[in-house]
Parts: structure tokens; sequence; C-alpha cells
């Protein structure tokens, strides 16, 4: 079980008690805009999809706790691709954007990355439309590589995105 301390963050596993903090957000269509999930409709879809994340040596999960007042306010991950390159993502609580959070937590995670595993590549990719996503890819060190496209799941929804490497 990995936990990481930051400034303002704890990155610890997710669990199942975790469903009404994290249906904040996986209940808001204004978060799953650009995620490969749909809006969760009711809680129990958020107590199925936690029931289901697995942390890993090869793919970490986590839950973003906000060290002020103990609030689970995110979650996101990083994990091997079978390309060889480590990539990172995350979904945070509406009103905690705009904070630096993500960047913090991306940090965080790829830190735990190297610290681990050495000098590895990394990429990130957003819809292209997701300023906010590609500001934190950016202030994380990646660069823009090229454009290209993901879906979500079951096809529902495709983005052009871009994508970005270190
Ligand atoms: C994308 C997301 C994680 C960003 O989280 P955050 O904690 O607000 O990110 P940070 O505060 O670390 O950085 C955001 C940066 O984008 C900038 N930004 C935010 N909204 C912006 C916008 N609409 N246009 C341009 N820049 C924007 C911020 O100013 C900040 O940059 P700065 O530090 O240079 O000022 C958050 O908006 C979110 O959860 N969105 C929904 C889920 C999502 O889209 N996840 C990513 C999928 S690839």
């Amino acid at each position: 079980m990995t936990t990481i301390t930051t400034e303002r963050l704890i990155l610890r596993p997710l669990t199942l008690d975790d469903a009404e903090a994290a249906f904040e957000w996986t209940g808001d269509e204004r978060v799953a805009k650009y995620m490969i999930y749909s809006t969760h409709e009711s809680i129990e879809t958020t107590k199925e999809w936690l029931g289901t994340v697995k942390s890993t040596d090869t793919a970490y999960e986590f839950g973003f706790v906000r060290r002020s007042d103990n609030k689970l306010i995110g979650s996101g991950g990083i994990r091997l691709k079978d390309d060889g390159f480590w990539e990172f993502g995350y979904n945070f609580r509406c009103d905690c954007w705009g904070m630096g959070y993500a960047t913090e937590a991306s940090k965080a995670m790829i830190e735990l990355v190297r610290s681990r595993y050495g000098d590895v590549r990394l990429m990130a990719e957003c819809a292209a439309e997701n300023t906010a996503s590609a500001h934190v890819i950016e202030k994380c060190g990646l660069v823009f590589k090229r454009y290209g496209e993901y879906s979500s799941y079951y096809g529902k929804k495709t983005f052009k995105a871009k994508i970005f490497e270190l």
C-alpha cells in the first residue's frame, strides 16, 4: 500500500468507504466531460467503480485527500503502458479547481515512479480543448508531441487529444 504526503495532499489507496465523497465528482458532468467514464447516475455506480480499483506496482491508483480538512477531493493514477511510457491522469471536485492540486498530485506521482524505477519515460494526454489539463501536464515538465484521439468507455464520446511526453 503506497501513500504519499505532499505539502497539501495525501495520496492514498481508495476504498469502498470513499463512495460518498467520490460521488461529489463522479456524479458531476462538469468533471466527467473529458474523462473516459460517463457521469455516474447514482452512488451505486461509484461503489461499483471503487470495488474494481486496484493499485499495483505498475499501476498506482490514488485518492487525493486534502490535508487541511481530511476530505477526499479527487483521484488519479500513474501506470506503465505496454510501450514503456508511464501515463498519469487525474480528476478533482469542481470547487477545488484552480488551486494547483492537480499539479501537486501529478508531480508527486511522477516522483514516486522516478524514485522506484529511475529515469522513466512519461506521457499524458488530454482533450485538445481541455486547457486546464494541458497546463497541468506542461507544469509537470512534459512537452507537446502530437495530436491523437481517445474515446470514452463504450465509445460514447470521442475527443481530439493532445499528447505530451518527457
Ligand atoms: C484538469 C483538472 C484536473 C485541473 O486541476 P487543477 O487542480 O485545477 O489544476 P492546477 O490548479 O494544478 O492547474 C491548472 C492550470 O490550468 C489553468 N487553467 C485552469 N482553467 C483554465 C482554462 N479554462 N483555460 C486556461 N487555463 C486554465 C490554471 O490557471 C492553472 O495554470 P497556472 O498554474 O499556470 O495558473 C481539473 O480541472 C479537473 O478535475 N477537471 C475535470 C477532469 C479532467 O478533465 N481531468 C483531466 C483529464 S485529461
